[in-house]
């Protein structure tokens, strides 16, 4: 059986003050009335608490993945903003920037107008990307993509439910483009579903119902039989593994979520890699 977390790295020591500080932060977001929400029926990212999830992760980034306040946030996949309200407290108002890209039109129309008049350092920026279930008739395909920034821009990449509905060709493209984003010590936050033997036999019992994968083929891509083939996708464990290091990210914490029936404080598994620079 896998670990529930394996830390390649020392995660960076958090004090308690830190820590209580982090947690007082997702409180005051989870309770913040005045934080902009879309109405429930336009929120096409997944089901569960749009402020609670995006709260949780903010914790998520700072903890595991070490977001600061002054860095330059890129989010691939954006949505409709479930990740950029929560961070609207938290990155530094001057220093901090955050760049969401999404292919739905709507996410993007909603971001712009609700989030950016009061956070101007927040900008989105819609990508005509096509996705068999999110963009069908998008003009650019997934697996020629180069996003639009210069090179060495971000200090923190974002990818929350986003190569849980891609292709196995597109995710290389988009950890590629990842590591050429990134700069030198710059990290990826991505989350995933790892077939690893649990998930796949659903030993405990208590995998998420809903999420019997099975096998596509020879793999790497597992999917849910009674859903669209994108509705859902895992990857064979080790698969990103190898992924992300073929694109130069190192792995430094893979964190295995609760979805396949073990106790974790996160649903999907978590993945943190960071871009080392230019191996010689
Ligand atoms: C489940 S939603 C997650 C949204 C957001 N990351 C969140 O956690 O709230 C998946 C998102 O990925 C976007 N998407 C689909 N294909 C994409 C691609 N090739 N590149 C970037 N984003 C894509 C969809 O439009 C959708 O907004």
């Amino acid at each position: 059986m896998s670990e529930a977390a394996i830390r390649h790295e020392p995660a960076p020591e958090m004090t308690p003050v830190q820590d209580d500080h982090i947690r007082w932060l997702q409180e005051a977001v989870s309770r913040n009335r005045y934080l902009p929400q879309p109405q429930a029926n336009n929120v096409f990212v997944g089901d569960g608490d749009f402020k609670a999830v995006g709260a949780e992760f903010l914790g998520h980034f700072i903890r595991m993945g070490g977001l600061r306040p002054e860095h330059r946030v890129l989010d691939i996949g954006c949505g409709i903003g479930r990740m950029a309200v929560p961070l609207t407290q938290y990155l530094d108002f001057e220093k901090g920037h955050y760049n969401g890209l999404d292919p739905v039109e709507g996410g993007i129309a909603w971001c712009r107008r609700f989030i950016t008049p009061a956070y101007p350092n927040f900008n989105f920026q819609r990508l005509d990307i096509a996705h068999n279930l999110y963009n069908p008739q998008g003009k650019i395909s997934g697996e020629a993509l180069r996003l639009p920034y210069p090179d060495r821009q971000f200090d923190f990449v974002i990818m929350t439910s986003v190569v849980t509905h891609l292709p196995p060709d597109e995710v290389l493209v988009h950890l590629s483009e990842v590591a050429r984003l990134l700069k030198p010590g710059g990290r990826l936050f991505m989350t995933a579903f790892v077939i690893d033997q649990l998930a796949a036999e659903n030993a405990s019992g208590r995998r998420d119902a809903r999420l019997a994968f099975a096998r596509d083929g020879n793999g790497p891509c597992w999917f849910v039989p009674d859903m669209p083939r994108l509705a859902a996708v895992g990857f064979d464990d080790g698969f990103l593994d190898r992924a992300l290091e073929k694109a130069g990210l190192q792995v430094a914490v893979k964190s295995l979520g609760h979805w396949r029936g073990q106790d974790a404080d996160h649903y999907q598994d978590i993945y943190v890699a960071e871009y080392r620079g230019a191996q010689r």
